[in-house]
């Protein structure tokens, strides 16, 4: 059975119905797919640090992170965040199982960019602690805060976390942002890209079509890709059906394929 990552974009998850958590639990008690929760939390990480008068600053989509920093987003992101997605699935008659990425060094991390402070990137996923969690009829929710083998723990753009995960489990990947997909601001209105390659993103990119926390999303699709899952997909969470017709495997939403898929 298929393994489906799902992203949660920070900037959908208080946004996301009801009906996505019951189309979750559905199709894992139906044995459609095995569904992996991974969330971001940007906003609401945003809105603590305001609170807590923590500055903060963005480089290429990613959050610089000083140790103040890291504090309130594993706070946020392991604390009331992961929590409320576990409390979702539970009401809509499912069991979850939060972890974060310190959980039994689920992710474990290196820095990323010494420039990003304390960034990290994936180093190693614990495969056997998810499947555990898979097996015991439970949906896995992850927090993307990784450990290295010193017990520091890192931020990891939610992203990049998501695409290590359905690298280690050979799952595919779905990123559920609040846009339905790469769009391009046209005269004849905004346009949605149903498929793009590396080199269409690369354009994109540096072009300024593709910007911000969008990079960081198409650039883990395509490390996906490269590592050999099979698809990689941007879809829009506040349209619960288009999560239904992507697991029924119907085109939808911004699939990032490989560039000779594109021209057969
Ligand atoms: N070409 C583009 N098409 C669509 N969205 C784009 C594009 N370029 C930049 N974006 C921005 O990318 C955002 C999605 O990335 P963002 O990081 O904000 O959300 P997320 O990844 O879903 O949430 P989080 O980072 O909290 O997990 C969109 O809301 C939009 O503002
Ligand atoms: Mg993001």
């Amino acid at each position: 059975m298929d393994i489906i990552v799902f992203k949660l974009g920070g900037s959908i998850l208080a946004k996301l119905p009801n009906s996505f958590f019951e189309t979750l639990v559905k199709v894992k008690q139906d044995y459609k797919c095995q569904p992996v929760i991974v969330h971001g939390g940007g906003p609401e990480i945003t809105e603590a640090l305001n609170k807590w008068n923590v500055k903060s600053t963005f480089v290429n989509g990613l959050r610089v992170t000083t140790a103040d920093v890291l504090h309130v987003a594993e706070m946020v992101l392991s604390g009331s965040l992961n929590k409320q997605i576990v409390a979702n699935i539970q009401r809509a008659g499912g069991s979850g199982i939060g972890l974060s990425g310190v959980d039994g060094s689920l992710l474990t991390t290196k820095p990323l960019d010494s420039k990003l402070g304390f960034v990290g990137e994936v180093s190693s996923v614990n495969n056997n602690m998810l499947n555990m969690v898979i097996n015991q009829d439970s949906i896995p929710v992850i927090s993307p805060i990784g450990i290295d083998a010193d017990g520091q723990k890192y931020n990891i753009n939610a992203d990049m976390a998501a695409a290590a995960i359905a690298i280690a489990l050979k799952g595919k990947l779905a990123f559920i942002s609040d846009v339905p997909g790469v769009m391009e601001e046209k005269s004849s209105g905004s346009y949605v890209y149903p498929e793009l390659t590396k080199s269409k993103i690369k354009e994109l990119i540096q072009i300024g079509v593709i910007t911000g926390g969008m990079i960081p999303k198409v650039q883990s699709a395509l490390s996906v890709l490269e590592a050999g899952v099979s698809e990689a997909v941007i879809l829009n969470g506040c349209q619960p059906a288009d999560v239904t017709q992507y697991i029924q495997g119907n085109p939808v939403g911004t699939k990032v394929v490989h560039e000779e898929a594109y021209y057969v």
